[in-house]
């Protein structure tokens, strides 16, 4: 499943995700620069903060209370902002894109 990250700079990145894996994962794994996941994908650190684009904001649904609790600690959220470990790759979500903050901190 592809998987598309557009930084804040427009570089974009084109990776493929396995279902299940998450996109913050994902995003470590191919070194995409802008994600850092310092918990680990535990909802717990914020660092790992995305814009989902507007096209596939129904297909990734609405965050959960301790996501959205958590949100408020990213730099500049919006109501596109999602934490990406807690957003899982699937069939559903092929072809995803999200875009990079500027900065996570
Ligand atoms: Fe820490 Fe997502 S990696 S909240």
């Amino acid at each position: 499943m592809k998987i598309t990250f557009i930084e804040y700079n427009g570089a974009v990145h084109v990776v493929e995700g396995e279902a299940g894996q998450s996109v913050m994962d994902l995003a470590v794994k191919h070194g995409i620069p802008g994600v850092v996941g310092d918990c680990g994908g535990a909802c717990a650190c914020a660092t790992c903060h995305i814009h989902v684009d507007p096209r596939w904001l129904a297909a990734t649904g609405e965050a959960g209370d301790m996501e959205t609790s958590l949100l408020e600690f990213a730099r500049d959220p919006d109501a596109n902002s999602r934490l990406s470990c807690q957003i899982k790759v699937s069939p559903a979500l092929d072809g995803l894109i999200v875009h990079l903050p500027e900065s996570q901190y």
